[in-house]
């Protein structure tokens, strides 16, 4: 019997870091003091400049059409000038697709590489998406474990033992959703050379190439090693740089056969991104970079400030992460242990229980493919960090 839901979209996980936020937000509206640390954006307006050339794009009638399905022009122009600029890249205006934000890159970019039963290496703890939109392109995500103890990063050791005649694709993403760590040069190097040796395509993820913190740098892969620039998809979008996450503008930059593929499939699907955000992406990428430093030196304070406080808390362990808005603790001394009556035995139960006895959100490591550690987004106003990290500590004190 055929059922209501289609196999392939019936087997696709709720977002669950969306669930989470939601929950919050749902909490919150009903009056209670909830503090959110599962949100993955940036807690600051859009700059105004940005939000001015979007007013200005509203009210001109050229806008209300539609427009090219790989992006506004200039728009991809500038992206391609961006890139230049910001990571060493060079590409050309007709590398570049616009997107529905990164989402839809990812889906895009894995839709127009992976054939059924290909297999593309994830190393773990990955953002909660990339499995999902794998599978639905017909992928197999393979996951490749890491922990707090090599600061969540994959060696080539490691993906090489992962490695099978079916793989055709790394997902790599420095800086990290959820660990925040950030590959140091040598080793973005040493994974490049290693996947272009073997022929495999890279999907590097940018998206939190401006937020990395103390000596961190940020590499761009097809840059350190050029050989790969032909099997290389780079997707990144103004989203977390920007403040910019309801907007919806993403981007690929990928070779020019696979970028068309992808055009074709976005003129299908979902044509031409909104034109009144393509403008205001616009004017955020061809203008300075003064709001995001802004940001990233108010990140770089809250980071070290939950770091701190976290580091007091009983029964978790805090490594310091160098790029994105995230901290990822184990909070595996905690569970199997007496807290208010209860015995939470895996994160997803630490979590309900901090939400209902603390009022404090926070994402559970099963999101991410490695339960027994929890999420925090350190995107949020510092007295609430502050006080939704004491919440924590006065909760967990109590386990025994
Ligand atoms: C690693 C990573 N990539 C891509 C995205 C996609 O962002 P958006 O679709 O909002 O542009 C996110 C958002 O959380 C992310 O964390």
């Amino acid at each position: 019997m055929t059922g209501r839901v289609s196999h392939r979209v019936g087997g696709i996980a709720e977002s669950a870091t969306l669930a989470v936020d939601a929950r919050a937000k749902a909490l919150k509206a009903a009056g209670r003091p909830v503090i959110g640390f599962g949100a993955g954006e940036p807690d600051f307006p859009t700059p105004d400049y940005i939000v001015a050339a979007a007013e200005a794009a509203c009210r001109d009638p050229r806008h209300h059409r539609y427009s090219p399905t790989g992006g506004l022009p200039e728009l991809r122009e500038a992206i391609a000038a961006k890139t230049a600029r910001d990571s060493g890249f060079a590409v050309g205006a007709d590398q570049v697709l616009v997107t529905n934000g990164g989402k839809q890159a990812l889906y895009e970019a894995f839709a127009a590489l992976l054939d059924p039963g290909d297999e593309a290496l994830l190393p773990a703890p990955y953002w909660t998406t990339y499995p999902e939109s794998i599978r639905l392109a017909g992928g197999v995500p393979v996951e490749v474990p890491t922990d707090e103890s090599s600061g969540y990063l994959a060696t080539v050791e490691q993906l090489e033992a992962a490695r099978t005649a079916r793989t055709k694709l790394l997902v790599f993403v420095s800086p990290s959703n959820p660990t925040g760590a950030v590959y140091p040069p040598d080793q973005v190097e040493r994974i490049g050379r290693w996947a272009a040796q073997h022929g495999l395509w890279v999907l590097t993820d940018e998206i939190y190439e401006h937020l990395v913190y103390g000596e961190a740098r940020f590499t761009s892969m097809p840059v350190v090693v050029p050989e790969l620039a032909d099997r290389c998809v780079v997707v990144n979008g103004v989203a977390k740089t920007y403040a910019m996450t309801g907007w919806r503008v993403g981007w690929l930059i990928g070779p020019r056969d696979v970028v068309a593929a992808a055009v074709n499939l976005q003129s299908h699907a979902t044509s031409n991104v909104a034109n009144v955000s393509q403008v205001a992406a616009l004017a955020a990428v061809s203008g300075d970079l003064s709001a995001v430093a802004e940001m990233r030196a108010a990140f770089d304070r809250r980071r070290r400030t939950i770091v701190r406080l976290l580091g007091d808390v009983p029964g978790v362990v805090c490594p310091e992460p160098d790029g994105a808005f995230y901290v990822y603790p184990s909070v595996k001394d905690l569970l199997g242990r007496e807290l208010r009556g209860r015995r939470p035995t895996t994160s997803a139960q630490l979590c309900e229980l901090a939400l209902e006895e603390a009022e404090v959100a926070m994402v559970p490591g099963e999101a991410f493919g490695t339960p027994g550690y929890v999420r925090l987004s350190y995107a949020l106003g510092d007295d609430d960090l502050a006080e939704g990290v004491g919440r924590l500590h006065k909760l967990f004190a109590e386990a025994h």
